[in-house]
């Protein structure tokens, strides 16, 4: 028997602008967690990863809204919650972080006061108890001193910090599933790798799922058990993590592999994949693909491609599996 997902989202479509003229950017999107398992969604900018993100959340931007689609979050579907509901589950059963940890703290409380109140918002626990375990959680993510840290404000942390600092918000009211988007992009590569390190850890202390969104698919791949990988709208191919890297199925996903930054240190020029990725919002009939494909055949800008399902492994293209 299959264990009930945590999350589960199907035929998500979400769209910018007026009843008469939408643009479609998230176009479709099925996408599966189950409780404790480390998922990435993976892709170029403007694949539409966090707006997926954003709409299990609820906090789309103005202008964005779901058209269509299903979110079930732990057997309630999230679309029937009033926004008060939501606000509730936001940041107890679920926790986000961000690229920007500047955006989500505040920077005229030090960074301890904002958990106690973030537990204080969601738990009946005094003071006393809820700094503790701000300190507690603050030595989680691996902060030094971290009763004397607690006190400090965000501007006085580095961006490494920071990110461990909004980690512990993210998870102090337990939450059962920790969507990270691109929490390491505006970090140096010594510093991600090291908070890529302290997300596994927790993630594996606390037994929370985890959504990791980032564009480069080798960062993910060293923590997450399954990957999505969107182009355009749309997930292309799916699977177990060391099944899309080593037998990628999709032209798109294994041209991305080609485009890996190189973690060695080594210089030299980093191939990119020709042509950019689709305008959204005129009615797109076959692969989005297509025109930057090196395998593309006549029928794929015209006919939408097949799903192809190889065990757990999806790809969404005519060509057959390898
Ligand atoms: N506030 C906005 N107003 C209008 N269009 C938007 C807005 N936010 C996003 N979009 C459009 O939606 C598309 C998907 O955006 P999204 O932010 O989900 O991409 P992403 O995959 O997260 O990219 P990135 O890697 O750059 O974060 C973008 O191509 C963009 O055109
Ligand atoms: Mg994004």
């Amino acid at each position: 028997m299959t264990p009930t997902p945590l999350l589960q989202i199907d035929g998500l479509h979400v769209a910018f602008g007026a009843r008469d003229r939408w643009r479609e950017v998230v176009r479709g999107v099925d996408l599966r967690l189950l409780p404790s398992e480390v998922v990435g969604l993976v892709g170029e900018s403007g694949s539409g990863k966090s707006l997926t993100a954003l709409s299990i959340m609820r906090l789309l931007p103005p202008g964005a809204r779901i058209t269509s689609g299903r979110i079930t979050f732990a057997g309630t579907d999230l679309a029937t919650l009033s926004s008060r509901a939501i606000n509730a589950r936001r940041g107890s059963d679920i926790g986000m972080i961000f690229q920007d940890p500047l955006t989500a703290l505040n920077p005229a409380i030090p960074v301890g006061r904002q958990i106690v109140d973030s537990l204080r918002t969601h738990q009946e626990v005094g003071r006393k108890a809820a700094w503790a375990r701000a300190v507690e959680l603050l030595d989680l993510v691996g902060i030094h001193r971290p009763a004397e840290r607690a006190h400090a404000y965000a501007h006085e942390l580095s961006g490494g910090m920071r990110q461990r600092v909004m980690t512990a918000l993210a998870v102090c009211n337990d939450p059962k599933l920790l969507i990270a988007d691109e929490p390491t992009t505006a970090l140096d590569v010594t510093v991600q790798a090291q908070v890529i390190a302290m997300l596994d850890r927790i993630r594996r202390e606390l037994g929370i799922a985890v959504l990791f969104i980032s564009h480069n698919l080798e960062l993910v791949a060293g923590i997450v058990d399954r990957v999505s990988v969107m182009y355009a709208g749309r997930v292309v191919e799916s699977g177990a993590v060391e099944e899309v890297f080593d037998t990628p199925q999709h032209p798109y996903t294994r041209q991305l592999l080609r485009c890996i930054p190189r973690l060695d240190g080594k210089t030299g020029p980093m191939p990119t994949i020709p042509g950019l990725p689709p305008r959204l919002g005129g009615a797109m009939p076959g692969c989005a693909f297509a025109p930057r494909c090196q395998v593309v055949q006549q029928r794929c800008p015209l006919e939408t491609p097949p799903t192809r399902r190889k065990d757990g492994h999806l790809s969404v293209c005519w060509e057959a599996p390898a």
